[in-house]
């Protein structure tokens, strides 16, 4: 078996009509400790508790009684993002106003929520063109968790899709800001200066995902995919290939290409390595990423209604690219490989036709029931070769079926995978990232849904159990390798806004991968 190796693309090789997805921010992020009085800053944010004193740390007699006014009156209630912003009337302040930002009832104070606060927080003070914003952590649990769920928020904020407008006015720059530990020792705050500096590239990170789900069809083919991706790995340290038609032809991988074959683009295959110096030979962790540029269905084409979200199919791909630049920059201690496989899905001459068989690079023969079941597809391959490249745990990030939005809707991920030893591992460190998963269950009685009459398996399952179905399908390409697959169909793009994420990409997954090179597992 051949591995084929690419030359790196430069960054350069961008077209002229396509935009960088926002570059991160050059804003830093500072820390400092209390008293509240002494914090440099146009606006200290507190978060709120409903059970909070109204002179909590002072914030009521700096403002002449405006807070105590208010949570009396209940102007200002306390309900998660609820906003009060006031002047603050004590000259010995630095602060010319001080703000309160809802943190509930106070039942659950942990950093999942104040991850929340604070990129609503940062979403307000933007719309209040804030210009130098202070963020004070409170909630329970570990000082420092919460601090970098805080620098994650107010980082995640920074995102704005609008890249395409140009009569509208761009929003107000984003603040700068300042992170306030109240009681916090020197070295506490040295420790705390660390974890935000870590918050704040697993958000920019976030961010340049959310991007590049953000791009149009038009703008980001397969080729523009794979060159920016690839970039944005590239210059954080990351060894990266993108391997083109004739290299994935030479890897047999015939369920990537049976895909693009009714496209005018061709497809690609990103290769990232990390292999930082030192690093034990196992574990590999594998992250695998369904790129999908754009889902017409192809031949079982879909219907216009909504038809143009499909633009996000490749935000697993983004996520996989986005957490390979997170490993390096925050230097992993361990060997990452990930591996996007990426084509349009579009109906033409050439394209798939139901009933068509394909082999893979596996060497397993699929019979392609329905051409809208394509991402499964070139995960096969994409699966496949990562083993090849060595990944001993893999997990792969994929728009996969609709009928995981109707299992858990447009919050939760699905989350599927053998053994339940490394399903639970990824499901601790996703919860703890802030991204929603719920497992689903692998029964072998669900394979007879993938039986076929004429090869060894259908890419579709029926209406019964979708998402269920199309895992027991990529689990066909694993073996017995420890992995886990992430349905993100329903969360990657949020419908309606809410106070701490827009409607628009979310960017879901990138730190939950990110965060996993961090674990300690078996090799
Ligand atoms: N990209 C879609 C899945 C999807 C649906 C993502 C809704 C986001 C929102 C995927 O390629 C697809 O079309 N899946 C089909 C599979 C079916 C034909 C077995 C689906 O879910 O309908
Ligand atoms: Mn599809
Ligand atoms: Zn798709």
């Amino acid at each position: 078996m051949k591995l084929y190796r690419a030359e790196r693309v430069a960054a350069s090789s961008f077209n002229d009509n396509s935009r960088m997805p926002q570059a991160p921010s050059t804003t830093q992020i500072a820390c400092t400790t209390g008293p509240l009085s002494a914090v440099d800053a146009d606006v200290v944010i507190v978060p709120w508790f409903q059970d909070d004193a109204p002179d909590w740390n002072g914030v009521d007699a700096a403002t002449g009684g405006e807070v105590a006014r208010a949570v009396t009156s209940k102007e200002f209630q306390s309900k998660p993002y609820d906003f009060f912003l006031s002047r603050v009337t004590d000259t010995s302040w630095r602060a010319g106003r001080v703000a309160l930002i809802g943190g509930g009832v106070g039942t659950d104070r942990g950093s999942e929520l104040m991850r929340k606060v604070a990129a609503a927080a940062g979403y307000t003070a933007r719309q209040k063109r804030v210009a130098r914003g202070a963020f004070v952590v409170r909630g329970s649990g570990d000082r420092l968790a919460l601090a970098q769920a805080v620098a994650e928020g107010l980082t995640l904020a920074e995102f704005w899709g609008g890249i395409y407008k140009t009569a509208d006015p761009a929003p107000a720059p984003p603040p700068s800001w300042t992170i306030v530990v109240l009681d916090a020792t020197p070295a506490t705050l040295a420790e705390v200066s660390a974890v935000v500096a870590r918050g704040r590239i697993l958000g920019e990170c976030s961010n340049l995902a959310r991007g590049l789900a953000n791009e149009p069809g038009n703008r980001l083919t397969p080729r523009e995919f794979a060159a920016r991706a690839t970039a944005l790995a590239g210059e954080a340290g990351v060894h990266t290939e993108i391997l083109d038609e004739t290299q994935i032809e030479r890897l047999g991988m015939g369920l990537l290409l049976g895909v693009a074959r009714g496209s005018a683009e061709p497809p690609r295959l990103m290769v990232f390595r990390y292999d930082p110096p030192g690093a034990p030979a196992t574990p590999v962790l594998g992250l695998v990423g369904k790129g999908i540029t754009f889902d017409t269905g192809g031949i079982s084409i879909k219907p216009a209604e909504k038809m143009e979200q499909m633009k996000d199919d490749m935000a697993g791909g983004a996520a996989v690219a986005c957490a390979m630049r997170a490993i390096a920059l925050l230097k992993a201690p361990i060997r990452v490989v990930g591996v996007v496989p990426t084509t349009e899905n579009m109906p033409g001459g050439k394209a798939l036709k139901p009933g068509d068989v394909l082999k893979g690079a596996s060497g397993k023969t699929v019979e392609v029931i329905n051409t809208d079941a394509e991402g499964r597809l070139i995960l096969g391959d994409g699966l496949w070769y990562a083993r090849q490249l060595g990944a001993t745990h893999l997990v792969d990030v994929a728009t996969l079926t609709g009928a995981v939005v109707v299992a858990l809707g447009k919050v939760t991920s699905g989350l599927f995978g053998q053994p339940n030893a490394w399903v639970d591992r990824v499901r601790g460190v996703a919860d703890a990232a802030g991204d929603r998963v719920w497992p689903l269950p692998l029964f072998d009685d669900y394979r007879d849904q993938i039986k076929s009459e004429i090869a060894d398996i259908i890419n579709t399952g029926g209406r019964a159990a979708g998402s269920i179905t199309a895992a027991m399908f990529l689990k066909e390409f694993v073996d017995d390798v420890p992995w886990v697959h992430m349905d993100i169909a329903g969360t990657a793009w949020a419908d309606e806004a809410k106070p701490y994420l827009p409607k628009g990409p979310s960017g879901v997954a990138v730190r939950t991968l990110a965060n996993l090179a961090f674990e300690r597992f078996d090799g």
